[in-house]
């Protein structure tokens, strides 16, 4: 059975001392919610205070992004090892980071391959844009984000990535998708997608989480598909207890 995961993406959010002050919150809240693996990612220079003030706490600490390079001459960049040295999760491939900052599947299948050899799980988001979704494209994107994405990466490391199905049209406008809409998306196309590069067994056993504008309000209709094994949360991540009442609906 695959355990759920909800994680809180802060995007570019917080300071040092506000991100201290959310996770101190979040972390008295979220630790006595059992049976959902619970991970928050704030911005890098948030991560050491963070880390920190999650030590001893089953709550896990993810960074949004990285690069692929183990050190060198990337001005702005962090490499995976420094990643690692905090963190346990890393995001790859948010829809923003594509569509601001040139991100492609070949940078996604670079970096995630690069956060598993430092044994990071990786969070690789996937998701198609409204005008993909009018034109009936949905299932041909999400699969070749997943075949390029995924490309060349260890089978047997396959089992524990995370994948988040956001729609881009659903992010941050309030408007998410239906429960039942994201489970098909995850059971006719992403599943699929992952058995045809590592096996029916492997993709069952991979997490699918649903991103967009989840909420504490709407949470509970996602977690009862029986494809969504979680959330990636932006907006209401934020929130004390809109985070709390979502990672309280997707406990198993
Ligand atoms: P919202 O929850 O704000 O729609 O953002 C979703 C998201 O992008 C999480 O990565």
């Amino acid at each position: 059975m695959r355990i759920p995961i909800v994680a809180g993406n802060w995007k570019m959010n917080k300071t040092v001392e506000e991100a201290r002050s959310l996770a101190f919150e979040l972390s008295r809240k979220l630790r006595e919610i059992e049976g959902v693996e619970k991970v928050l990612c704030p911005p890098f220079p948030a991560l050491l205070a963070v880390s920190a003030l999650l030590q001893g706490t089953d709550i896990g600490l993810g960074a949004q992004n990285l690069h692929w390079e183990e050190k060198g001459a990337f001005t702005g960049e962090v490499a995976p090892n420094m990643v690692a040295e905090f963190c346990k999760y890393v995001i790859i491939g948010h829809s923003e980071r594509r569509a601001y900052f040139g991100e492609t599947d070949e940078t996604v299948n670079k970096k995630v391959r690069a956060a598993l050899v430092h044994d990071l799980t990786p969070i690789i988001c996937v998701g198609e844009s409204l005008d993909e979704n009018e034109s009936g494209r949905t299932g041909e994107v999400v699969r070749r984000q997943i075949s390029l994405g995924l490309a060349d990466v260890n089978p047997a490391k396959a089992a524990g990535l995370v994948i988040a199905y956001e729609p881009v049209w659903a992010i941050g406008t309030g408007r998410a998708s239906s429960g039942e809409n994201a489970n098909a998306v995850l059971a006719d196309h992403i599943r699929p997608a992952l058995a045809d590069l590592f096996g029916a067994e492997t993709a069952q056993a991979i997490r699918i989480q649903y991103g967009g504008s989840v909420t504490g309000a709407n949470a509970v209709e996602f977690f009862g598909q029986p494809e969504i094994d979680g959330a990636l949360v932006g907006g209401a991540s934020l929130k004390v207890d809109d985070f709390v009442a979502i990672t309280q609906a997707a406990a198993k």
